[in-house]
């Protein structure tokens, strides 16, 4: 009951206040395309959604399918990179895109994750964004969230999974992914959560001992 609750507050939180981003864009039958999953999740493994947005409206319009991008020179893949740094995940797009034109696009968390670029938070987010399938992203957003919602001042690798896949809405894998990242982006940031705006304080450890700050603990240097 108490899961359901929590799963029930931060989806109406999302359902109302998620941000309008380009690669959230979705069909008539309310599916989003997995190119643009894809191409989205790899440019936001380093580069921050601001900026994101801007190379990912331009690289879908030069690049517009998993064949154009395939087609395309590498060379014309890395000039469309220029500025966004970390160049090997431009030259592993190309490398996955002429796999999956050749073999088809996985469908699937395992396939995706054998492609190259392809690590366990981008296949978690592809799956269950573009596949409903039901994978908890983990990272350092995601971390900071349930380490206050539980007062978990020093969560291991290991607890931040096992929450995160125990929290996850396996009704809706894809919106509570965001959700989260949506919460800690722009709610529950580092320095300064926002309390008053969060859908979770009744729920959250950190917010009820006052503190909610100190969790999680710097990491031991
Ligand atoms: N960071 C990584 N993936 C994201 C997504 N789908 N939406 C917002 N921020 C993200």
């Amino acid at each position: 009951a108490q899961l359901k609750k929590l799963r029930a507050a931060l989806l109406t939180w999302f359902d109302r206040s998620a941000r309008d981003l380009p690669w959230r864009m979705v069909d008539a039958a309310g599916k989003r395309d997995p190119y643009r999953v894809w191409v989205s999740e790899i440019l936001l493994q380093q580069t921050q959604v601001v900026r994101g947005r801007i190379y990912f409206e331009h690289f879908v319009e030069q690049f517009p399918s998993v064949e154009a991008l395939a087609a395309a020179p590498l060379e014309d893949v890395l000039k469309a990179w220029e500025g966004c740094g970390y160049y090997a995940r431009a030259r592993n797009l190309h490398k996955a895109a002429a796999r999956m034109a050749a073999e088809g696009m996985p469908m699937t968390y395992v396939g995706w994750l054998a492609l190259p670029g392809v690590g366990p938070y981008t296949a978690a987010a592809i799956s269950s964004l573009a596949y409903g399938e039901a994978r908890a992203v983990n990272d350092g957003n995601v971390r900071r969230v349930l380490s206050r919602l539980h007062a978990e001042a020093q969560p291991t690798a290991v607890w931040v999974q096992q929450q995160a896949d125990t929290l996850l809405d396996p009704q809706r894998p894809g919106d509570w992914n965001e959700a989260l990242m949506d919460l800690g982006a722009t709610v529950c940031l580092p320095k300064t959560p926002n309390c008053p705006a969060c859908p979770l304080t009744e729920q959250c450890a950190a917010f009820q001992s006052g503190t909610p700050k100190l969790y999680p603990l710097p990491k031991p240097a």
